[in-house]
């Protein structure tokens, strides 16, 4: 029997902390911690997770701002919205929703934010000081960084003498993932669709991370006895066993047959997901505390 780590419970205790940290600078600064989220088109996925952003940043304490942009918005009409939130001093993170519509330029899009308000830790400047260990001044992907605070629980802070396995090598997920256990003294492998025997790499893991977008790929005998096994995929699919027509969510791990093996595992949904909303917000507070020239608090 694994431990299942319970992402929401952990999830719950860095938005008591994000609220008390939003409620000092507050007090002592006068300054309120402000993000701006925007969305272009009308992808029902990126909607919901557009709406829970904006409304956990309420309920923080934030200034919470959302733009919802219309499908056919200009590569011109975007990058004027984000220069103006750069320049806004009461903006202290900005997030644009990915992926967006084809005709658009995301990259250009994300160079344009200031590395400063990049809560999405997705600007070269941010990937740069991961990679090179400023943990000081740079900001950090959420899911990644929420994923580790998981791995936390389980192994500590000190991963020296485990070996990691990730297994994606996406800018948004698995290279800064990889970074961060590294960070941590782990050994690091980066695994991918175009890796030999991913089974075998894989059983090799203390701390396995599947982050493919490939419902229930990873198997029973992909994991090593007593592994921590972080699920980062939500992948919805047909569930007729629930009615016709019903989906269900379900991770890049087969749950069922994985959880016996493990030592510890995250369930999907109530694993990873909700980490990456609370360091969304743990990323607003840090930059809007350095701004501020004050200590960030650290999660
Ligand atoms: N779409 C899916 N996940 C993310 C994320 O973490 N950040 C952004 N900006 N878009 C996403």
């Amino acid at each position: 029997m694994a431990t299942i780590i319970n992402g929401k419970d952990v999830a719950a205790s860095v938005i008591d902390q994000i609220k008390s940290s939003t409620l000092a600078l507050e007090a002592s600064d006068g300054i309120k911690p402000g993000l701006a989220v925007v969305l272009v088109g009308a992808d029902p996925a990126s909607q919901a997770y557009v709406g829970s952003k904006s409304k956990m940043a309420k309920e923080c304490g934030f200034k919470s701002a959302q733009y919802s942009l219309p499908e056919n918005t200009t590569q011109e009409a975007l990058m004027t919205l984000v220069a103006g939130l750069n320049a806004d001093p009461s903006i202290h993170g900005i997030l644009v929703q990915l992926p967006l519509p084809k005709h658009l330029n995301s990259e250009a899009v994300i160079q344009l934010i200031l590395p400063e308000k990049d809560v999405d830790g997705l600007h070269v400047v941010n990937a740069g000081k991961l990679a090179t260990g400023d943990s000081e001044t740079g900001l950090i992907s959420c899911t990644p960084a929420g994923s580790l605070i998981l791995v936390r629980t389980i192994r500590g802070d000190d991963l020296s003498g485990l070996n990691a396995v990730v297994i994606g090598r996406s800018n948004l997920f698995g290279k800064p993932m990889g970074q961060l256990l590294l960070s941590k003294n782990a050994t690091v492998t980066m695994a991918h669709s175009r890796s030999k025997d991913l089974p075998g790499i894989c059983s090799k893991a203390d701390i396995l991370v599947a982050a493919v977008g490939r419902p229930e790929m990873v198997k029973a005998d992909w994991v090593k006895p007593g592994a921590t096994v972080i699920d980062v995929g939500i992948n919805r699919v047909p569930a007729p066993e629930k009615g016709e027509g019903k989906t269900k969510l379900v991770g890049d791990c087969d749950y069922a047959a994985c959880e016996p093996v493990a030592g510890a595992i995250t369930p999907v949904p109530g694993g990873v997901g909700p980490m990456t909303i609370a360091m969304l917000m743990a990323n607003t507070v840090i930059a809007a505390y350095r701004k501020a020239g004050k200590k960030a608090p650290s999660f």
